[in-house]
């Protein structure tokens, strides 16, 4: 039995009280949706800044009505620290996620990136180490491997950070090593590398590219690929993300805490190969796409080829990923179908 196979069965034995920031998002909404359905409880903070109601209304749909009753929503803002403090107490485990993605956005709006992504992350440190909670997972980046150019990527080898978005994962990785070392409190940070799946925005100007093209295939747009098409990037379907929160916020290994892990599947896909990857999914939905992709510049701030090193969370936390891009693929597909249709 894997350690995830075992936490299933018992998590749901003695529940436990979590909390989900940036919940009602796509990587929190998932969480909430598993947690849930495992009979846990959960207190959920977002301020919808990028987050929706429908993602929780979503959730509501797929638990009991019992185990709705477990989750109590705090609309809030974590860059005010009493929103953190009263989040935050009580609370065994903390799943910290919300922060203002996106490379572009952080490039035109470098001071709410900034503001939320670093002042809020230590607000949530303060206040998850004041209430003494038993765990504080994070969300960290890919990003901050920045320009170096080693593949697959390790944990300890980083480059520089290539846009505002990647400086500020860094600082919560370098904030929460600090906390450690002077305050004894322990985290864990995930490095996510392009995780993908249902509920994962496909509207506005800074969407991730699988949603953002699968909703322009749908509806029979354009497809811009970003450069050659060459760009690769270690897609990761939600729920092995899902798998490595639980996994870390749950470890009692000593030499597993206040260390950063790459999730991902070390897989390689670039981004001509996505293209036909979803293009044969829609066919399989009825959707097909005729029109040819169309190729502009490079963006600005996009680390050209990313591949992760899984060894580390393997062997650590015990990862063990279900899902590879096309599984994951598949999955989000019939999700993306009925949500946009
Ligand atoms: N999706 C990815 O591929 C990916 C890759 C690397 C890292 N990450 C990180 O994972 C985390 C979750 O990302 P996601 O893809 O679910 O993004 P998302 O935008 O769907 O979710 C982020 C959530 O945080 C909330 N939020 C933002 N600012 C807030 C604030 N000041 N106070 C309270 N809530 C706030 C948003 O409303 C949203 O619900 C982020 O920290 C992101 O940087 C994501």
């Amino acid at each position: 039995m894997t350690r995830y196979e075992t936490l299933f069965e018992t998590l749901p034995l003695s529940p436990k009280k979590w909390l989900i920031s940036g919940v009602a998002g796509f990587i929190g909404s998932n969480l909430l949706e598993t947690l849930l359905k495992l009979d846990q409880y959960v207190i959920g903070l977002d301020n919808f800044s990028t987050g929706h109601k429908h993602n929780l209304e979503e959730v509501r749909k797929e638990v009991t009505a019992e185990q709705w009753r477990r989750f109590e929503f705090i609309e809030g803002d974590i860059r005010n620290l009493e929103v953190c403090e009263q989040a935050c107490s009580s609370v065994d485990y903390v799943l910290h996620q919300a922060a203002l993605g996106s490379v572009p956005r952080s490039l035109n709006d470098p001071i709410t990136t900034n503001s939320t992504n670093i002042d809020g992350f230590l607000n949530m440190l303060v206040a998850a180490r004041n209430a003494a909670v038993k765990s504080f997972t994070y969300a960290a980046s890919s990003s901050t491997y920045g320009d170096h150019p080693g593949l697959p990527k390790v944990e300890d080898v980083i480059g520089k950070p290539l846009s505002p978005y990647a400086v500020t994962k860094y600082v919560n990785e370098l904030y929460a090593e600090v906390f450690a070392r002077c305050y004894g409190f322990n985290t864990i940070g995930l490095r996510y590398f392009n995780v993908f799946g249902k509920r994962q925005d496909p509207e506005g100007a800074y969407a991730a590219v699988i949603p953002k093209w699968t909703s322009s295939m749908i509806k029979d747009e354009s497809v811009f690929i970003n450069g050659d098409g060459q760009t690769s990037r270690d897609f990761c379907f939600i729920e092995n993300t899902v798998q490595a929160n639980l996994l870390a916020a749950t470890t009692t290994d000593k030499n597993a805490l206040n260390q950063v892990y790459n999730v991902a599947v070390s897989g390689r896909t670039d981004l001509n190969m996505l293209f036909s990857i979803l293009k044969n999914e829609l066919l399989k939905n009825n959707i097909p796409y005729k029109k040819e992709v169309v190729y502009r510049d490079f963006r600005e701030g996009d680390v050209r080829h990313s591949q992760a090193d899984i060894s580390k969370i393997q062997s650590l936390l015990g990862y063990d990923p279900q899902f590879n891009i096309e599984q994951g693929i598949k999955r989000a597909m019939s999700w993306y179908v009925d949500f946009l249709n």
